[in-house]
């Protein structure tokens, strides 16, 4: 099938070169703009290598600062991923504000009292959710995890949910991060900001 003639034009926006310098701050300004106008403006793509091989899914960013976290599981593949090669990037797209956002860098394990306190600050069904997933592996059936599920959490009544090993958080410690803002014609402006040392350099890029 020839989708070829699907195309959505954006309208000019207002110009994105000012004179911020950090790119971290810019980051900021943009997230509380998108929490105003996006879904879910915390959802991003994330990619990952596994011997030059890309993948990518998306991800919830639960923190943000001059790093930027996420939380899932050792025992995935993007855990797999991950422990072989720190290199990522980070992809939002906020389609409503026609805004990409990219972030490239390399990636952290944060400390394990970290990752509970904000375990622990879930609802008691989503700590179950994690506790009885492998993530990406092989299950013989659904249901049968959903009866899992519903045991779990029949064992845990009034008790402390214990600790999946497997649960992680991560951040990514920025390199390069890029700003694009749609516009008409396809003439969008892009922006973009490289870390040398302990200064961000930034260039605008041709759309
Ligand atoms: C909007 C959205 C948000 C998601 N957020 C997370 C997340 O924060 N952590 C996570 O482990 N998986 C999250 N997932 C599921 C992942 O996309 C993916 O299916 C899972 O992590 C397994 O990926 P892997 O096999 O590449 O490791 C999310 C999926 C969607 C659609």
């Amino acid at each position: 099938m020839n989708i070829g003639n699907t195309r959505k034009n954006y309208k000019n926006q207002e110009s994105i070169f000012d004179d911020i310098k950090d790119p971290l701050i810019k980051f900021h300004q943009w997230y509380m703009h998108a929490c105003k106008e996006v879904s879910e403006p915390n959802a991003f793509a994330l990619s990952t290598l596994n011997k030059n091989v890309p993948s990518s899914r998306m991800m919830l960013l639960k923190e943000y600062n001059d790093r930027f976290l996420f939380y899932t599981n050792s025992s995935s593949k993007k855990g797999a991923d991950i422990s072989q090669n720190k290199n990522a990037s980070m992809l939002f797209w906020w389609k409503e504000i026609h805004r990409q956002i990219r972030i490239n860098g390399n990636l952290k394990k944060i400390d394990k009292k970290r990752v509970e306190k904000y375990f622990y600050s879930r609802p008691i069904e989503s700590q179950v959710g994690a506790l009885i997933s492998n993530q990406s592996n092989p299950i013989k059936s659904y249901d049968l995890l959903i009866d899992k599920y519903h045991e779990t959490i029949k064992k845990y009544k009034n008790k402390k949910i214990p600790f999946p090993k497997n649960w992680i958080g991560i951040e990514l410690i920025p390199k390069k991060i890029e700003f694009w803002q749609g516009g008409e014609f396809r003439i969008h402006q892009r922006l973009e900001f490289n870390k040398r040392g302990e200064k961000w350099h930034q260039k605008i890029l041709s759309p």
